[in-house]
């Protein structure tokens, strides 16, 4: 019995066991079931983060915090936290590059959609469009597997010497934020970052790897910065990059007062700075002064990624306490937050690469882009009824421009060459002739010329496609343009066309201002950028007048280079030191209209096929309280017989202050479409931070009290209505 009761005892103290190692076994299999909190994507990214900053070590932080290879760092392999990969931007997605050089990889699958260079976007005159083009390139970006796109740009476009202004969007701060904000939202709503360059004041190649740039707050805070602090406050920038030039006296890779004080503090900017390629050269001053991902850093034989000032270096500094782990946690805090919304979103759509509706919303911007400048007789569009010859002059009109410019360079799937194009559209009913007519081999090019002008002769009409080119000292990044005039012998060129065909159009090429000195002599001037993929479709339906120009120019082109205020002062470029910007907030046309220098084509300028008039502009009110809101209306109306879209522009002007302020400032604008007979009324709000200046004395913006003027145009010479209204206290 004593036994049997025993052996009951042992059998339940057996079960009890098996129970409780049951439950232990079913607690431990949960535990590891339960996905950790920085994988859990219900969660919040910013809780997400801080969990995998947990579990990092110090030597997975610095990890993070510089390249890998030419254009990616690493992630957390350990923890499952994937790489960064970039890519070049901003007018398509670069080939791929090899991992540890700058040749291409050789793929035959990275041939993309080339868009329209940054100017023509600009000159569109629309952030409509310009959503579009981010939206598309940012899906080519995130087909490709990148997860930032290396740009926008938003250098102000000091001097048409820039060799870069192509992948910028002009010279005014306004017009420039209001387009660069719509292209950052298209991007990253693919799960891509943007990622905004070159922060800041990187107006010149010339020098641009250490000329130290000098300016009032003023100018720094009226034209050069609100691009950027539109990008990083209206369009959510995830990412921005420093730029390889200094700024009072410290490299701006390095530079506490724009990354730390005015980026990250004033601007509360919680992405990433990104280092230009081979832009830091010192590892303090990367641990402390605001950058958080060392890219592109130069190497000598034998050192790899981890000898970059933000490798090995860093990790000494911070061993030895020198370099502080916060400041250590929040770059990795930054760079992790991006790859969660990126690299690691599960939800970002798939993206698309190379596709016909890419090719049209290529072909899209370019026609909005596209700047009618001149058009004596209303030459153009071609009468393709009664026209029977075309002489198409000018090495532009078959050179494939998708290639060049530098890191802009592309690897088109297509190109149509204007020549091409104009073939695809008339070549049946019209004889197209071609003819070099110069080369950009040589600056002489008399051997070309006999049969340029015999073929000019014996035409109904001239087409002369010249301009700027992407290779090296033209619009290329590295090198500035020596000159502002025609390169290659092309005024020549166009001089001798002018005298044996009465019809000469001009259709240029470029992404920067050029001299003119011929515009009396020929019929039409088109400036039509650099426009990607489906350039020669595009200008071939703005010439034949399938597509009605609507573009407007986003800087000014002057006659000649000493019309530039930089240049007027002789302080464009520096003394290979210092650059000293002394026309400080006069640039562009607020240089022109305040000195009254007349411009050969004036900012904001660009003809159509019909015409608007604007009816009279008025205000609700003559007095207006700093804490009012100003509403204009005004009519405009297409009274010509084509449909078309015009670019109503609103400038401030402030008729009394106590500091110089430019004769106008544009502070609206709004495209509209315009049936033939068409009119619509367009309304604009001015409130008090579009008067205001900033005081560099007080270090706050400041709006004074008295006499405003509002002035609507057509452009920023071609003033319709005027309003003027009191500001009262
Ligand atoms: C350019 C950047 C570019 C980077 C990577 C640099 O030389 O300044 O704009 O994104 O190279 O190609």
């Amino acid at each position: 019995m004593n036994r049997t009761k025993k052996n009951i005892r042992l059998i339940f103290a057996g079960f009890i066991a098996w129970l409780f190692i049951l439950f232990v076994s079913i607690s431990d299999l949960k535990a590891q079931l339960k996905i950790p909190l920085y994988l859990d994507e219900t969660q919040p990214i910013e809780q997400r983060v801080s969990d995998a900053l947990s579990r990092m070590t110090l030597e997975d932080k610095v990890a993070i915090t510089h390249a890998q290879s030419k254009f990616s760092s690493t992630g957390v392999p350990r923890l499952g936290i994937p790489e960064l990969w970039m890519s070049d931007g901003p007018n398509g997605i670069r080939e791929e590059i090899q991992w540890n050089s700058w040749e291409p990889s050789g793929w035959t699958t990275d041939s993309c959609t080339a868009f329209p260079a940054l100017t023509c976007l600009a000159a569109t005159w629309n952030p409509t469009i310009s959503r579009m083009f981010g939206k598309a390139i940012g899906e080519e970006a995130r087909y490709r597997n990148k997860n930032i796109l290396l740009g926008p740009g938003v250098n102000i476009y000091r001097t048409p010497l820039n060799g870069r202004n192509l992948e910028y969007m002009g010279e005014d701060p306004y017009l420039s934020s209001k387009m660069v904000v719509p292209y950052i939202e298209g991007v990253q709503e693919n799960g891509v970052a943007a990622c905004v360059k070159h922060f800041a004041l990187n107006n010149q190649e010339t020098c641009r790897n250490h000329i130290n740039v000098q300016l009032s707050d003023r100018a720094l805070n009226e034209i050069y910065l609100p691009a950027f602090k539109a990008a990083v406050q209206e369009g959510g920038a995830m990412s921005v990059m420093a730029a390889y030039n200094k700024f009072r006296g410290q490299w701006c890779a390095e530079n506490d007062l724009l990354l730390n004080k005015i980026l990250k503090t004033n601007w509360q900017f919680k992405g990433v700075v990104i280092s230009d390629w081979d832009a830091l050269h010192n590892t303090d001053n990367g641990a402390n002064n605001g950058l958080d991902l060392e890219m592109g850093t130069y190497l000598p034989d034998g050192k790899t990624y981890n000898d970059y000032f933000l490798g090995f270096p860093y990790l000494e500094l911070l061993k030895s306490g020198k370099a502080k782990i916060e400041d250590l946690d929040d770059k990795a805090r930054r760079i992790l937050t991006l790859i969660f919304k990126t690299a690691m979103n599960r939800n970002k759509p798939c993206g698309s690469f190379g596709s016909i509706e890419h090719e049209l919303v290529a072909r899209k911007i370019a026609e909005e882009g596209i700047v009618l400048l001149q058009n004596k007789a209303n030459v153009l569009p071609l009468d393709v009824q009664t026209i029977k010859s075309i002489a198409v002059i000018g090495e532009n009109a078959t050179r494939k421009m998708t290639v060049g410019g530098g890191s802009s360079s592309l690897k088109a799937k297509r190109e149509i060459s204007p020549l091409e194009g104009l073939k695809n559209k008339v070549g049946d009913k019209i004889q197209v002739k071609y003819a070099q007519g110069y080369s950009y081999k040589t600056a002489r090019n008399d051997s070309l010329l006999p049969l340029a002008i015999e073929t000019a002769k014996n035409a109904d009409i001239v087409l002369f496609f010249g301009g700027l080119s992407k290779d090296e000292g033209q619009d290329c990044e590295g090198m500035d343009r020596k000159d502002y005039g025609l390169p290659f012998g092309q005024n020549k060129l166009i001089e001798e066309l002018c005298k044996v065909n009465k019809k000469v159009v001009v259709v240029l090429i470029s992404g920067n201002a050029v001299a003119m000195p011929w515009t009396d002599k020929v019929s039409s001037i088109v400036q039509a950028w650099y426009e990607g993929s489906e350039a020669g479709n595009t200008i071939a339906n703005v010439i034949t007048g399938e597509v009605n120009p609507s573009g407007k120019l986003p800087f000014t082109i002057n006659k000649q280079l000493n019309d530039y205020g930089s240049h007027f002062l002789g302080v464009y470029s520096g003394d290979s030191v210092n650059v000293n910007y002394k026309e400080d907030i006069l640039v562009g046309y607020r240089w022109n209209d305040t000195k009254k220098i007349k411009p050969q084509f004036c900012f904001g300028h660009g003809l159509s096929y019909t015409n608007f008039t604007f009816g009279t502009a008025v205000a609700d009110k003559k007095t207006m309280s700093d804490t009012e809101i100003l509403k204009i209306s005004i009519p405009i109306k297409n009274i010509g017989s084509r449909k078309g879209a015009e670019v109503i522009q609103l400038y401030v002007a402030d008729l009394k202050a106590s500091v110089l302020r430019p004769a106008k400032e544009l502070k609206a604008f709004r495209k509209i479409e315009l049936q033939p007979g068409e009119e619509k009324s367009v309304a604009f709000e001015i409130k008090k931070s579009d008067l205001q200046f900033f005081d560099d004395k007080s270090q706050q913006w400041k709006v004074e009290p008295g006499k405003f003027q509002i002035l609507i145009g057509s452009s920023s010479q071609d003033i319709r209505s005027k309003i003027e209204f009191n500001l009262v206290n």
